[in-house]
């Protein structure tokens, strides 16, 4: 029995090794020699000191697109070249697909959600959400955006006057700004109030299954969990669906998680159909109105509402609160900036008074500048989706705009490929390259994005910067807005109320958790945390 199961592992390893070689295509690319068999360069990449640190390393050594080995022989892509990136995520269309990796391990947290779809099912799920992401629909969110971050503001104020220093305290940012952020969500994705921010302390189920679910489940990977992802791809999809019921912690995790938002999601369902309100605003209503107007066959089914529900407290949350926490560590490290961003803030309240308005409209916040530049110099240097993985569909050949040499010494403009041909978009390096960014891409420098009459190349859909994907593949040109417009009136409220100052002796390190996770170093157990020193603006 047990000489039998040995020997279909053999067979079934064999097998994939086979798979992998008849895709040899990229032989003469050069990369980092492969770690090991087994693992390639998988799990040294995964456990990283920093994430971006190595791909930043073989930019430099080989050009912008370079080979990796991945586990069990496997040739992995990466790329970084602005012409690459275009062709993958927007040119070619729906031609590169998710990985199974990605899709399955998504839908482990979110269900049958747009983010776990096929090319075809995408586009159906898009069509009923794109009303719900209108630009003048979520211009309306500016009124919560605003009120939730008084509401943190004051929090701040209460407990920094409760601290031991009446000027000022050291706080963990990160933990505010996250509860600010599902608050948020929760009153413009389902118009409900979570009052997570107001919790002192008390986390309700909600917060407790999200607290730290990430690093529980993607952080620091064993060897094992690495080459046991890596076959995915070639197990049938019946297969695929038990994953949920593997009795490890990751898989239980993100059960957890997925069953209480799930049941969030069952309770916000019930309470707007007992409150009968036609016209709600929030995006889930809207959502739901267009579902309705769509012909039966192309209706989301309610167990995909639900899973849209659990996709929009994944992705509306935490990744606008960590990209605020990178936002307040640069600006704790660059005091004139902050000067800047509150002079800023003055010349636009001024405005506003003088118009007759008591507080800033989206125009105003567009009009700041130098304020924007910040937000777009921290999506740059900290992306907090660093790589974006995909699969190429069928055989075919990757343009690049700058030209690389193999190890045969050809310079080569373009880069056949076969299908299956995994390709790992580095967003993170491209935000890093000299030959975009000038020779300071590693350094902090808002300034490179107020108008310098210089050319740029323009890639995504927001400043040059690919970190909210594309817009073919997401809705990113419409959600740049909701991220963007929470991002500047956070920042706003609490430059113009808080100071900010890097606290002595920390070390701060960006790790790959799903998605760039601050931490401090010697102290990743402890999970996410950005302590900063913070005291109130007299
Ligand atoms: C700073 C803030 C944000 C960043 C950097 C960000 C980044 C991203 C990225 C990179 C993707 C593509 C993932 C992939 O292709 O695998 C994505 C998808 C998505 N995000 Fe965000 N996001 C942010 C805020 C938000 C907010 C506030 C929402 C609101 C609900 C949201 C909703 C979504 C949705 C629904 C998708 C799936 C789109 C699709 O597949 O068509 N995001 N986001």
């Amino acid at each position: 029995m047990i000489s039998g199961a040995a020997l279909c592992l053999v067979a079934f390893t064999a097998y994939i090794v086979w798979r992998n070689a008849r895709r040899y295509t990229l032989k003469d690319i050069r990369g980092p020699p492969s770690h090991s068999f087994w693992l390639g360069s998988e799990k040294v990449i995964r456990n990283a000191k920093q994430v971006g640190d190595l791909e930043f390393q073989w930019a430099r050594e080989y050009g912008p697109t370079w080979m990796t080995k991945g586990c069990l022989g496997e040739e992995v892509l990466w790329t970084a070249d602005h012409r690459a990136l275009q062709y993958v995520f927007h040119t070619s269309g729906y031609r590169f697909s998710k990985r199974t990796l990605a899709i399955e391990t998504t839908r482990l947290f979110t269900g049958d959600s747009i983010l776990t779809t096929d090319p075809i099912d995408h586009q159906r799920h898009r069509k009923i959400m794109n009303p719900a992401f209108g630009a003048a629909q979520l211009r309306t969110f500016l009124p919560v955006f605003r009120r939730s971050a008084a509401q943190l503001s004051q929090k701040w104020k209460d407990m920094i006057q409760l601290g031991e220093k009446s000027d000022g305290c050291t706080m963990n940012v990160n933990e505010t700004l996250s509860r600010l952020t599902l608050d948020v969500i929760g009153e413009v994705a389902f118009d409900h109030r979570f009052g997570v921010l107001k919790d002192n302390g008390v986390d309700n189920e909600l917060v407790q299954a999200f607290k730290n679910l990430f690093i529980d489940t993607v952080l620091n990977p064993s060897s094992l969990d690495v080459i046991f992802k890596s076959i995915w791809r070639f197990l049938p999809q019946p297969v695929l669906r038990c994953l949920k019921y593997l009795p490890y912690r990751e898989y239980r995790r993100f059960a957890t998680y997925l069953q209480t938002a799930i049941q969030t999601g069952k309770t916000i369902i019930s309470e707007k159909a007992a409150g009968t309100e036609k016209g709600s605003k929030d995006i889930i209503s809207i959502l739901v109105q267009s579902n309705l107007m769509e012909d039966a066959r192309a209706q989301l089914s309610e167990r995909e509402i639900l899973s849209q529900i659990a996709t929009f407290l994944v992705a509306g949350h935490d990744t606008t609160a960590s990209t605020l926490t990178w936002l307040l560590y640069e600006l704790s490290k660059h005091p004139e900036d902050q000067h800047r961003i509150r002079d800023e803030i003055k010349a636009a309240r001024a405005n506003a008074e003088a118009r007759g308005d008591d507080d800033l409209l989206p125009s105003d916040f567009n009009n700041m500048d130098f304020t924007n530049a910040v937000i777009k110099e921290g999506l740059r240097l900290h992306p907090i989706v660093p790589t974006l993985i995909r699969e190429a569909d069928s055989d075919d050949v990757i343009p690049l705009s700058q030209p690389i040499e193999t190890r045969s010494g050809k310079i080569i403009k373009e880069i056949p490929i076969s299908k299956g041909q995994g390709i790992t978009a580095s967003i993170c390096t491209y935000n890093r390259l000299q030959s975009v960014w000038g020779e300071d891409a590693d350094e902090w420098n808002p300034s490179r994005f107020l108008d310098d009459g210089r050319e740029r190349s323009s890639l995504g859909v927001f400043a040059n910067l690919c970190v909210f994907s594309f817009i073919t593949i997401s809705p990113a040109g419409l959600r740049a807005c909701i991220g963007v417009l929470e991002m500047q009136a956070v920042l706003v409220e609490l430059v113009e109320n808080f100071e900010f100052r890097f606290p002595e002796g920390v070390e701060i390190i960006r790790l790959n958790a799903g998605l760039m996770a601050p931490m401090v170093e010697g102290k990743s157990h402890e999970g996410l945390q950005m302590p900063l020193e913070v005291s109130v603006i007299a």
